[in-house]
């Protein structure tokens, strides 16, 4: 039976019995933040069985598309090398939302299985939790399963739970046995080790689901006792089939033919090539994953659920690659499974060339990675050598090159080297210490300073900072009295601010500019930049009176100001917090951050989407953070440990280095951000927020551009002032601008049509009279000049021409005088044809005589005029030529 019918036969068995056939729900779970992907068939409805959503009716039947690679249930290390994991697969269920209970469930597995499916009654065993009497009793008493083979289990084989939290209860489960001699009287452990030598395979889990657990793990019994099934599609269909493995059957077998074809490399299907097939099945195994969590709208990225795809997607270039493969090979696999699976699953066709594309970008886009660290790995492990890689040299590798450690493992143990993983783990560990230091900190050594943003800009030298600690009390205050270490270098003056308002660029924000005054002088801060422990350095040029040179620091007192204007990149960085919150909102999950920059007179954003918005789409977004900004709620800040913030949804970046502490910003309802920028008190403040531009940067990163607050005021009055320009030179009202524009168009067409006209009617008489001058008997040569408008179509000339030519042959001069161009064009009749005579043949006699050339058909050909001088001599040359071949023409 192919596993299309199973999936059909299940689905109208449970129809039959009453149960409502639902859709799949998408892998990434609608509203639940407790899960990372849909891993069971009963995720959707959830909230039926806890008792906050309606249900749609008594009891449903779904075939459930399930991934699981991360959280509570995760197969991903298993897949490809035993006979029945899988990252993604198909979960059968028929649920019962308080309608019937245990005894129906087994009642309805029994018939389906043995009666539908037909699988042999004396190989199936049921197992029960060790408490649940009720199901014992109830396997016996309504099938044929013998009291040897209904097996007591624990919490950890037969209680089954979601996720740490959500519904749960008691489960029972149907087992397959495929051994030959099918011995009852095995133990436990011999059972769990069938088990695992896929020698008695489980198959089918019926969940008794009786409580919904809270965090602090107590069970609160539910609203009713329910059922939730899980059967296994791949497994049931491999027993079916008597293929021993899911990846043998039909669900899997094309994808493994087309890896063959891709790797050029046979697969065998004898159990004792098995590990020599672990890539074959892998490959299987992640091009589903892939497409299916394309079509369900997730986006390769470094975050959450992008980043399990991407890691998924990688792993599976990985283990071609290792096979020398060097071109994309996934994405052949993905259309494979589009093309297979699209019947039952539309959404895989509909969005085909998506799921496509992007598989090989991003294959594109790892395959040069490891190219680039190829050499670094040659240079570590020349081929041929041996010896043990030092834990630096493969963190280095890792870190610097983006070859994951596995990968270098496995080259390693291609080429007969060992690698230090202690050192690996230690230089890991280094690392993660280092970022876990607050940002930006510095070694405390004497420093070089560069004063500049760029570094041509010139440096000072060490100075004693006298141990000065300093504090950042710009999120609040522009304008602050301090005590400083101040000097000078390269003409400049630098100072380190005891109480510092300067922010430091950083978060896409850019550094602020202001000035500082003391007694009788004032500078111009038009850098900060970083300096030890955490603290910035400020400096810039003199503006006003004089402030002698000093040698190495002295203390004063000053007065530090931030230009308020700069800080209108306050506005664009709370404008940019609310765009990417509309962003995810209106185009998904997979929007996520890529770069930013917060400057006082604009925004621009960087983010994984592929392909442009749409109009409404960008309309959505805008008129998001617009009803942001007006509903004007207060922007929180706040420090908080590192963990929690991000257990409350704050938003990370990818990349970034946090410390255990980070600050939040939270534009409440809106967005939760880890920022260490400067934002606007309230997001009204933001004033107004339009969108400039929206543009692709790189394969699968849009960029907006957009100004807020006094850009945005006046860029609106700069379009007014345009408008207004623009109806005083139509002579209407800036309303009317449409209308007055669309009848000045339809004037123009009219008045462009009636020129052409005219001008085509004056071609056509010029075209009559030189017919008529070429008399009217036999055969007739036609040659002149003729003068038409630039853009004339030579085509519909010719046709004139040879209508009113009856039998003959004309050549003519065409100039155009309204750019000065010349040409030669010609046409013969039907019958001048029969005797040898061809327009292309007199277009090149006359080009030719000018010095140029041209040709063309038979009845029609254009050629170019060289000298303009010598085209009614090359005329004459023409007809000289027809004439030799046609005597009647010479007249
Ligand atoms: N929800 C149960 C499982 O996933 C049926 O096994």
């Amino acid at each position: 039976m192919k596993a299309d019918e199973l999936r059909g036969r299940f689905i109208s068995y449970f129809e039959r019995q009453g149960h409502l056939h639902l859709p799949s729900g998408p892998l990434v779970p609608r509203d639940d933040p407790t899960l990372m992907f849909t891993n069971a068939g009963m995720v959707q409805f959830k909230g039926i069985f806890t008792g906050e959503a309606d249900r749609p009716g008594p009891s449903a039947v779904t075939s459930q598309k399930c991934l699981r690679v991360s959280g509570k249930h995760n197969d991903l290390e298993e897949v490809g090398r035993t006979a029945r994991h899988h990252t993604f697969f198909e979960m059968l269920g028929n649920f019962s939302f308080g309608d019937y209970f245990k005894r129906e469930a087994i009642e309805f597995a029994w018939e389906f299985v043995t009666g539908e499916l037909g699988l042999e009654a004396d190989r199936l065993w049921a197992t029960v939790h060790y408490d649940d009497n009720d199901a014992f009793n109830l396997w016996l008493e309504l099938t044929s399963i013998p009291e040897t083979r209904i097996r007591r289990m624990g919490d950890k084989d037969n209680f089954w739970q979601m996720g740490d939290t959500g519904p749960c209860g008691p489960c029972s489960e149907l087992h397959y046995d495929l051994r030959t001699d099918q011995d009852d009287r095995i133990t436990d452990a011999q059972f769990e080790a069938a088990g695992e030598a896929d020698a008695i395979i489980e198959f089918w889990n019926l969940v008794f689901m009786q409580f919904d657990r809270s965090p602090d793990g107590t069970d609160t019994p539910l609203p009713a006792p329910s059922i939730d099934t899980g059967a296994g599609l791949e497994r049931i269909a491999a027993l079916l089939q008597g293929v021993g493995t899911n990846y043998h059957t039909d669900l899997f077998l094309p994808l493994i033919e087309a890896a063959q074809d891709g790797l050029g490399l046979g697969y065998s299907l004898a159990p004792e090539d098995w590990e020599d097939g672990v890539a074959f099945r892998v490959l299987a195994d992640h091009a589903r994953a892939v497409a299916f969590l394309l079509a369900d709208g997730v986006f390769p990225s470094n975050e959450k659920r992008g980043y399990v795809l991407r890691r998924i997607l990688r792993r599976a270039v990985r283990h071609y690659w290792l096979l020398g493969r060097r071109d994309p090979l996934l994405h052949d696999l993905v259309g494979v499974v589009v093309d297979r699976m699209s019947p039952t699953f539309l959404e895989l066709e509909a969005r085909r060339e998506h799921l496509l594309a992007t598989t090989e970008a991003e294959e594109e886009l790892f395959l040069s990675t490891i190219e680039g660290g190829m050499s670094e790995i040659d240079r570590a492990m020349p081929a041929g050598g041996s010896g043990t890689l030092a834990g630096d040299v493969a963190f280095k590798l890792k870190d610097t090159h983006g070859i994951p450690e596995d990968l270098t493992g496995l080259i390693a143990r291609e080429r007969g080297y060992d690698v230090e993983w202690e050192g690996f783990d230690q230089a890991l560990e280094a690392q993660r210490a280092r970022s876990r230091n607050v940002v930006r900190s510095g070694d405390g050594q004497p420093l070089t300073l560069n004063l500049g943003l760029s570094r041509a800009q010139g440096t000072v030298g060490s100075i004693d900072d006298g141990g000065l600690e300093q504090e950042f009390v710009g999120y609040t205050d522009l304008e602050v009295e301090t005590y400083c270490r101040r000097w000078v270098g390269d003409g400049r003056h630098a100072f380190l601010l005891e109480r510092n308002p300067f922010y430091l660029e950083g978060g896409g924000q850019v550094s602020d500019t202001g000035r500082i005054t003391g007694d009788g002088w004032t500078v111009d801060i038009t850098s900060v930049v970083p300096y030890t422990q955490g603290r910035t350095v400020v400096s810039g040029p003199l503006a006003e009176g004089s402030l002698s040179d000093t040698d190495g620091a002295v203390d004063d007192s000053v007065f530090a100001r931030v230009d308020p204007l700069r800080r209108e990149t306050e506005r664009n960085h709370t404008a940019t917090h609310l765009l990417h919150a509309a962003l995810r909102r209106r185009l998904g999950e997979h929007v996520f951050q890529s770069g930013s920059l917060v400057a006082p007179d604009r925004l621009r954003f960087d983010f994984s989407h592929r392909g442009p918005l749409t109009e409404q789409e960008r309309a959505d977004v805008e008129g998001d953070v617009t009803e942001g900004i007006l509903s004007n709620p207060e922007i929180i800040s706040s420090l908080r440990g590192y963990d929690e913030a991000i257990a409350a949804g704050a938003m990370a970046l990818f990349g970034e280095k946090y410390g255990d502490v980070v600050r939040v910003v939270e534009i409440p309802g809106l967005s939760l951000e880890l920022c260490g920028g400067t934002h606007t008190r309230t997001a009204g403040q933001v004033g107004s927020f339009r969108i400039v531009s929206e543009t692709g940067v790189a394969a699968g990163v849009r960029r907006i551009e957009a100004v807020t607050g006094y850009g945005a005021y006046e860029r609106e009055l700069a379009r007014d002032r345009l408008l207004t320009e623009l109806a005083e030179q139509l002579r209407c009202q800036p309303d009317d601008l449409t209308g007055r524009m669309g009848r000045l168009l339809e004037e123009r067409d009219l008045l462009a049509h009636e020129v052409e006209g005219r001008r085509g009617a004056a071609t056509a008489r010029q075209i009559d009279i030189l017919l008529a001058g070429a008399g009217a008997n036999g055969a007739r040569f036609v040659s002149g000049r003729l003068e038409v408008p630039a853009g004339t179509n030579l085509g519909t000339l010719a046709d004139r021409l040879r209508g009113g030519l009856g039998s003959g042959a004309a050549i003519l001069h065409i100039v155009y005088p309204d750019n000065g161009r010349h040409a030669f064009m010609s046409v013969v009749s039907d019958d001048l044809i029969r005797h040898g005579l061809r327009a292309g043949d007199l277009v090149r006699v006359s080009s030719k005589a000018t010095g140029s050339g041209g040709g063309g058909g038979a009845r029609f050909a254009q050629g170019g005029v060289g000298d303009p001088a010598l085209a009614d001599e090359a005329l004459g040359a023409a007809k000289t030529w027809a004439s030799e071949r046609i005597p009647e023409l010479s007249g």
